[in-house]
């Protein structure tokens, strides 16, 4: 046999071995759970059954229309099964008793609610926690996270969100992992795990849903809720894999995102729930929709009026419709009808009540409703003190000359800016049940030190009153430190920038600032990428903070003075400009790569092709050298024969603290393959690892690439790798690195 015939064997045999659905990780019912589900369902009529596809919001909050009022009524009479935005354990307790004193049945409502980086206890959030690339750190935020929810009477929340982001315009990317995809799967995993706890079924334990499924972070333009189109090689191979690793981590649902892909709404797109979710990844959990996403096909233009619109959804795959009231309105008829049919409605029920039965509600339905519980977890200081470690973990230093940072003991300090002793915008969007007058503001948590403090403008408008009194007090000081930002609700849903500098008048104030001729370190607070470049060029030091939580002032604070040593590092590429965007670090080689002394290759006339601040990007108080890198390729053996089957690499590197106090670094290790069958990124991480390096301490670390790693698209769609030589590149951020070649 030729080398080249068995090579492609090997290929083949990868790629069965890689598309096998289920790991032993997914969520798999439980024992004995299905045959009290087929009891159950036996005893249900189809209104009751069609309940329990129907999640409804209560009146204490939405994100969205509210399509149908009285959802007591609804409980009362079966017609809705579970609900979200209703939380503490005295309100869950009061409509749970409905569901389960008052109906036929007796079967527990779920409890869902959007805790995305917090529920009392606020934490950073998702795009900074990123930021932290510390994965023990991730888990235990979203493990806080549950259970203060569970103990406030919650059993499932929305999160995590795993889309990737590469356009900072999209106001989303604030609560995703930012725009790499292979952080972006280890950060679901981290999410997952924390979420769900050791097992469902313990009190502390709630449901995952991992959103918004799929591609709902490439919308056009970054426009929310916009079209996605792109290659199906290109989403199963940057957009896909995180959602896919939540659901291999054991996420027990699933939301459908808001927008199309490839022409058809997700909330209809039978390719989407049924070919890639189910059988590919082999998810046994519910499918629910986003707010209404089921009525929105409508406009969309897909069907011409809600009744289809359940019907395209149903036979796509879609078990639970969030307050859109279409199930619930015209599902009956539709099966009536033979539009969809009675196993599919049965089946979607079955998927909802498993989970009930796992969460235990059945045997105890108020089980997340023990106030003493509720009192001793919600703000304790336990939670309040991982806050401030996440929060401190979370911070990037983007540029510290003249050692401006840490300030030294004795400075006195000008604390200025709308965000200085602000408190309201701290919590960030999606803040759970946070309340903001709990956070630590900045001024806060500089207290005992000498502060001159004066806001200088506000968020946004064109007052600049406030400048004159700044520039006194900046005359005054040693140093200047001035905060400023976005305001939490510029980010999230619905909140897309077509501009990406600092609102108002705050860069004006931050340049007058630099000009009295005093260090000025800026603090910024927002959600996304900023282009700041005049900033970028003159302020002495830069801080990245993102919103932090709870903790916010006082972990901004052990940064500043060096009590903590910043060790964030960026998850999102900062951009120059917004022309430049969509900007990421792993794009695809092109025929005309950029050369700055040729005009006729990819770049733009008024700009450098480079960003602000790379992906992986973050300064430390110290630094650190790379050495030695080496990398050698094991190949398998089989049947006398060398593979490329299960082959590896293997990576060593020494990495040394160069400074002269102890730092954290994240070493940051890329591939890039340099001839593929298909055109194939400049870079791509594959693994990171951060340590702890005293002065002077060396530590040598190693990383095993597998075949998984290497593994791509190839031209013909299969999934797998090619033989041919490597890049291996190792180092603090994309673009500082060291390199070395290795042939497979
Ligand atoms: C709409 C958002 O897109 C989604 O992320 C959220 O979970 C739901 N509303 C429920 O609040």
């Amino acid at each position: 046999m030729t080398l080249f015939r068995f090579i492609k064997i090997a290929f083949f045999l990868s790629s069965l071995w890689l598309i096998q659905p289920a790991t032993a990780q997914n969520y798999r019912p439980s024992a004995g759970i299905d045959a009290r589900v087929d009891a159950l369902l036996s005893r249900m009529t189809l209104d009751e059954k069609i309940g329990q596809l129907t999640l409804y919001t209560t009146d204490w909050g939405s994100t969205g229309p509210t399509i149908r009022e009285g959802y007591k009524n609804d409980i009362r009479s079966g017609a809705c099964g579970n609900l979200f935005n209703s939380h503490t354990t005295e309100f869950v307790r009061e409509l749970q008793k409905v569901a389960v004193e008052e109906t036929r049945l007796k079967i527990p409502l779920l409890f869902g609610f959007d805790v995305i980086h917090g529920y009392k206890t606020i934490f950073p959030i998702p795009l900074g926690e990123a930021a932290s690339w510390d994965l023990e750190a991730i888990e235990k935020s979203a493990r806080v996270a549950a259970t203060e929810a569970t103990a406030a009477g919650l059993n499932w929340t929305y999160a995590p969100m795993v889309d990737i982001g590469r356009d900072p315009r999209w106001g989303r990317v604030m609560e995703g992992g930012g725009e790499d995809t292979w952080l972006g799967c280890r950060i679901a995993e981290a999410r997952v795990r924390g979420i769900q706890g050791k097992k469902l079924g313990d009190p502390d334990a709630m449901l995952a849903c991992v959103k918004h499924f799929a591609g709902y972070g490439a919308p056009i333009a970054g426009r929310d809720y916009n079209t996605v189109d792109m290659s199906e090689r290109y989403f199963r191979e940057y957009y896909l894999p995180p959602y896919e690793a939540a659901v291999r981590a054991g996420a027990a649902t699933v939301m459908t995102s808001f927008n199309d892909y490839d022409g058809v709404p997700a909330t209809g797109n039978k390719f989407l729930l049924d070919q890639i979710l189910r059988k590919e990844w082999g998810f046994e959990g519910f499918v629910v929709t986003d707010y209404t996403s089921i009525n929105e096909m409508v406009n969309h233009g897909v069907v011409a009026n809600d009744k289809e619109a359940g019907e395209l959804s149903l036979n796509a795959g879609v078990d639970m419709d969030m307050q859109g009231a279409v199930y619930q309105r015209f599902l009956k008829q539709s099966m009536q009808e033979g539009k969809v049919t009675q196993a599919q409605i049965d089946e979607g029920v079955r998927r909802v009540l498993r989970l009930k039965f796992e969460l235990g509600l059945f045997e105890d339905p108020y089980k997340y409703c023990n106030a003493a519980r509720e009192k001793a977890t919600l703000f304790s200081p336990e939670n309040r003190a991982a806050a401030r470690d996440v929060a401190r973990k979370s911070i990037v230093l983007l540029k510290n000359e003249k050692q401006a940072l840490p300030l030294k003991k004795g400075q006195k300090i000008a604390l200025i800016g709308p965000l200085a002793e602000n408190k309201s915008e701290l919590i960030g969007n999606w803040n759970g049940a946070g309340n903001a007058n709990d956070c630590v503001s900045l001024r806060e948590g500089l207290a005992g030190n000498e502060l001159l403090f004066a806001k200088g403008c506000d968020l946004v408008g064109e007052d600049k009153t406030g400048f004159a009194e700044a520039l006194r007090l900046a005359a005054q000081s040693d140093v200047v430190v001035v905060v400023v930002g976005e305001g939490a609700m510029m980010s999230g849903e619905a909140a897309a920038r077509a501009d990406l500098g600092l609102p108002g008048v705050q860069e004006d104030l931050v340049l007058e600032l630099v000009k009295t001729g005093k260090p000025v370190v800026v603090v910024l607070m927002n959600g996304r990428p900023l282009a700041i470049p005049r900033i970028a060029e003159s302020a002495t030091a830069i801080l990245e903070t993102w919103w932090l939580g709870t903790e916010a002032g006082n972990a901004i604070a052990d940064v500043l003075y060096g009590v903590y040593n910043p060790s964030g590092k960026l998850p999102m590429t900062f951009p120059r400009s917004v022309g430049q965007v969509p900007i990421f670090y792993n794009e695809r080689n092109t025929g005309r790569p950029y050369d700055p002394n040729s005009k006729w290759t990819s770049k733009y006339i008024d700009s450098p092709n480079s960003p602000q601040w790379p992906f992986g990007f973050g300064l430390s108080y110290t630094t650190f050298s790379y050495k030695e890198l080496k990398a050698s390729p094991e190949l398998t053996v089989l049947r006398g024969t060398p593979t490329l089957e299960r082959a590896r690499i293997q990576v060593s590197v020494q990495v040394t603290n160069t400074g002269k106090v102890a730092g954290e670094e994240v070493v940051q290790l890329y591939i890039r393959d340099l001839v593929g069958s298909v055109t194939r990124p400049v870079k791509e991480l594959k693994g990171f690892k951060k340590i702890l390096l005293q002065p002077g301490e060396t530590r040598e670390l190693k990383f095993t690439l597998t075949e998984k790693d290497l593994s791509f698209y190839r031209r013909d769609m299969t999934f797998g790798t090619e033989p041919g030589e490597y890049e291996i590149m190792v180092g603090g951020d994309s673009e500082a690195l060291t390199k070395v070649k290795v042939k497979l």
